[in-house]
């Protein structure tokens, strides 16, 4: 549902409270509202009372601002599944902003049309209001006001991940190299597989060295990258300074445009550990899409950790380069509560220093990254666990996912 928010304090009024002691209802049976405020970008503060207030209520609310949709979209209404049958209701709007005559119907048509007018705002034009007052901010699932005016999304980087190698990525292409080829060749594949023709502008998140990208480049000249990591990205620059990288985090990115195909390979979607960074991260992934835009996901295989599985708890390998000799052994530990896959990597250097590497990784199942896919606008094409499409179980270390953006065909809202 949208609320239009020029209707004042609509939302103070008996109708108004009634009408929200029903959402909460309906979320106390299960039921999920998501709504999208639509307000002028000079906010007032009764607005951001209101959505802070059916945030912390379990209303998952998304906020758009009248400047950027058309002047003739004046968008009040409700679409109800939580019915016996499925309604919609909408009101007209006075040149004033008030709300005039009420209309309800049942009729396939009209909610399917105020369905594709609300999945359009809620996918390209609607953003989570942690994106648009950095004053709130995410505590424990709820959003509280920041007096100090803290940094939007906690940090997920930089205070929880420790690796040697993304200070050095010289070395992390080494540590990598057996992967690239065979990713390339694959993405490839998925291309040949699922594309009409092959797509012409390419997003790689969490692209790291950049070296496959550098190897797709040949095939698609509009390749962009972007990395939290800025070690990687001032390498990947020098040694392919035809890419356009940026430093950015995948959560928040914002590159004004869309892709023909976005990746996301070498496990980066797990560093989002919890529910809220892999929605914050899919809708970011979104705003770089347009409709038929395919998606590549290669993620850390849980279902392959299952008992019977393949990961050992400790790995050692060993490394012998000009800069970093020695030993790393790798100890794998589970976070069942939280999903999480720890790895702390102690290394043993041949120069006498002990470091150590740790980071925490969310275990996705496949049925469970295809829902987050899917409430997020994409249809799941193929599941994989092997570099060459095949079907089997899922026994692999990745698991392999291509999606297609399946946004309305409506026009973007200007
Ligand atoms: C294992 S590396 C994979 C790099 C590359 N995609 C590959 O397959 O070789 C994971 C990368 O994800 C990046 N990363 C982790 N969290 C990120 C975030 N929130 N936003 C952007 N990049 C992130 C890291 O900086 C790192 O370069």
């Amino acid at each position: 549902m949208t609320s239009y928010v020029n209707i004042g304090q609509w939302w103070k009024s008996e109708p108004g409270r009634r009408y929200y002691v029903a959402n909460l209802a309906a979320l106390n049976r299960g039921a999920t509202v998501r709504r999208v405020f639509i307000t002028r970008k000079q906010l007032k503060d009764e607005i951001k009372q209101e959505v802070l207030a059916q945030t912390n209520d379990g209303i998952d609310v998304r906020v758009a601002f009248e400047e950027d949709l058309a002047s003739d979209r004046q968008l009040n209404f409700s679409v109800l599944h939580d019915t016996k049958q499925p309604v919609v209701t909408w009101s007209s709007l006075t040149p004033s902003g008030g709300a005039s005559e009420g209309h309800l119907s049942f009729n396939e048509a009209d909610i399917q049309r105020h369905l594709e007018i609300f999945e359009s705002l809620w996918h390209h034009k609607a953003v989570e209001p942690t994106r648009v007052w950095n004053d709130l901010r995410i505590s424990e699932g709820k959003l509280e006001v920041d007096s100090s005016k803290a940094p939007i999304l906690p940090p997920a980087l930089g205070t929880e991940v420790r690796n040697i190698l993304y200070s050095k990525p010289e070395l992390y292409d080494v540590f990598h190299a057996a992967r690239f080829v065979p990713l390339s060749n694959m993405i490839h594949e998925v291309f040949r597989r699922y594309c009409s023709k092959m797509p012409t502008s390419l997003l790689d998140v969490g692209c790291g060295t950049c070296a496959y990208l550098s190897v797709l480049e040949k095939d698609i000249h509009d390749s962009w990258g972007i990395d939290a990591q800025k070690s990687m990205i001032d390498y990947a620059t020098l040694k392919h300074p035809t890419l356009r990288l940026k430093v950015g985090d995948m959560r928040t990115m914002d590159l004004g445009r869309t892709f023909d195909c976005v990746l996301c390979v070498g496990w980066v979607l797990n560093y989002a550990t919890r529910n809220s960074d892999i929605d914050v991260t899919l809708r970011s992934i979104v705003r770089h899409c347009h409709k038929d835009s395919l998606l590549i996901l290669e993620l850390i295989n849980a279902a392959s950790l299952l008992p019977g599985g393949k990961r050992n708890t400790t790995e050692t390998v060993g490394v012998n380069h000009a800069t970093l000799a020695g030993e790393a052994t790798t100890i794998f530990e589970f976070d069942r509560e939280n999903q999480l896959l720890r790895r702390t990597r102690k290394w043993k250097l041949h120069d006498g220093s002990n470091p150590t590497d740790y980071c925490s990784f969310r275990m996705l199942f496949p049925s469970e990254i295809e829902h987050f896919l899917e409430e997020h606008g994409f249809r799941v094409l193929q599941s994989f666990d092997n570099h060459e499409l095949k079907p089997g179980d899922l026994i692999g270390e990745s698991l392999f996912i291509a999606a297609r953006y399946c946004a309305t065909t409506l026009q973007p809202l200007h």
